[in-house]
């Protein structure tokens, strides 16, 4: 296990830079890609574990993907022979949930398992939706191994009870094959690269607010899948120029979906000089270039309604509100608990830092210093990789540096984050 230290670098941080391409749309670009007829290229492919977990889940369901660089071709075909295929998607909950969906109208059985994270995580929550169309979906006492038998499905017509861009992804892959409209409900909007990405490869969907409806039988036409910028790799990298004083960063060409930039929202309601310019749309998704420099920060309140929109964000923004004046609360993010680690325990270690923090159960109350440097401290990433990535970035204001255990996990989302942290100027022991 790679223990990395983190302390503040001599000036501030300045450059342009590119992040690493969009892991949500990426796994779908290889899920529908999969499933289209002919080719579909994806460019700015990111790499990284979670990304490489679904395109060994598609090709041990036979797809011929090939991979130079940062390009992914894939050659669609019908998935599966009718036999038995076991996948092992590793830390991500994507790749099995998603999978699960993609499979579950036949033909074969499918057996989807992964990483001890993975396997603590809840599936019901996607085998019920995926067993009320028809198929035969077994979980091992709610999670992985998950087990799903394809059938003929029927549609359906379900309300998800927590808004999740995964399960919502599931119900809609899985619709594809079904007989009949699918429809999924949802109680606040979550990301909608599914929705994106199935318009861009010629499938009619019906969208209305709080719903998607999906017409089984439909044929997808592979196509050129141009990725942006992850905006929650791009995160780090902002609040890490928010924290170090004399920053001033540009990333440019950065994916600004408005189902993802809560954070964004966030970050400037706390007084974060954060501009996009030049937005425009590739692929029928919007990107932009993110301009952002230091800044003192204040507190704010995370409402239950925009957490959806900043779910991946929140571990970064505890980092910020840790910095900030006065007291953040954020409230209705039990989902945290069920993440890659329990998020809401992990960023409790913020106290480790000298940082005033009340663990609830579905949020945080953080008493940030003020703009005072943390104190010096060793955190566990818990095999978390945007645990391992906030509490990098909180190296950064750290008076001797931040030690973070385990800090490999970053790779599942951000190949060599801790090297670019390096670069930017950071000192960084242990990349
Ligand atoms: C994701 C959806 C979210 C998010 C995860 C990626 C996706 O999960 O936290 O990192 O690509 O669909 P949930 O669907 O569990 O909210």
């Amino acid at each position: 296990m790679r223990t990395v230290r983190v302390g503040p670098p001599p000036r501030g941080l300045a450059a342009t830079l590119r992040v690493p391409g969009d892991k949500s749309i990426a796994h779908r670009a290889l899920l529908l890609g999969a499933i289209a007829e002919g080719t579909t290229t994806v460019r700015g492919f990111p790499g990284g574990g979670d990304v490489l977990s679904t395109l060994g889940a598609m090709r041990a369901l036979g797809a011929r993907i090939e991979r130079a660089d940062d390009a992914v071709r894939i050659e669609g075909l019908r998935l599966g022979n009718g036999g038995l295929v076991a996948i092992d998607c590793g830390n991500s909950g994507t790749t099995m949930r998603l999978t699960a969906g993609l499979v579950a109208g036949g033909p074969g059985t499918v057996v989807l398992d992964g990483d001890a994270s993975l396997r603590r995580r809840p599936m019901e929550r996607v085998a019920a939706p995926l067993r009320a169309m028809g198929a035969a979906v077994e979980t091992t006492e709610g999670h992985a191994p998950v087990t799903v038998r394809g059938a003929t499905l029927g549609a359906i017509d379900w309300t998800l009870p927590v808004p999740s861009a995964q399960v919502k992804s599931a119900i809609l892959l899985a619709g594809l094959s079904a007989r009949g409209t699918t429809r999924v409900r949802e109680p606040l909007a979550s990301r909608d690269h599914t929705e994106r990405l199935l318009g861009h490869l010629g499938v009619r969907l019906g969208r209305a607010a709080g719903s998607i409806e999906v017409e089984g039988g439909q044929r997808l036409i592979g196509a050129a899948v141009p990725l942006p910028g992850d905006v929650s790799s791009a995160a780090f990298l902002v609040v890490a120029a928010l924290v170090v004083p004399g920053s001033e960063l540009c990333l440019p060409e950065v994916g600004v979906n408005p189902t993802r930039t809560g954070a964004l929202a966030i970050l400037r309601r706390m007084g974060a000089p954060i501009e996009v310019v030049d937005t425009h749309d590739v692929a029928g998704e919007p990107r932009g270039e993110l301009r952002v420099r230091a800044a003192r920060l204040h507190a704010t309140t995370v409402t239950p309604a925009e957490v959806p929109g900043a779910i991946d964000e929140l571990p970064i923004l505890c980092i910020a509100a840790a910095l900030a004046e006065g007291e953040t609360t954020i409230t209705g993010a039990g989902e945290l608990r069920v993440k890659e680690s329990d998020r809401i325990a992990a960023l409790e270690q913020l106290r480790l830092l000298g940082v005033g923090v009340t663990a609830t159960a579905d949020g945080l109350v953080i008493r940030g210093t003020g703009g005072r440097r943390f104190r010096s401290g060793r955190v566990e990433s818990h095999g978390d990789h945007r645990v391992a990535m906030a509490f990098g970035v909180a190296g950064l204001a750290a008076d001797g540096g931040v030690e973070v255990v385990d800090a490999g996990s970053a790779e599942v989302s951000f190949p060599g984050f801790f090297a670019r942290l390096a670069e930017l100027g950071a000192a960084v022991e242990g990349v």
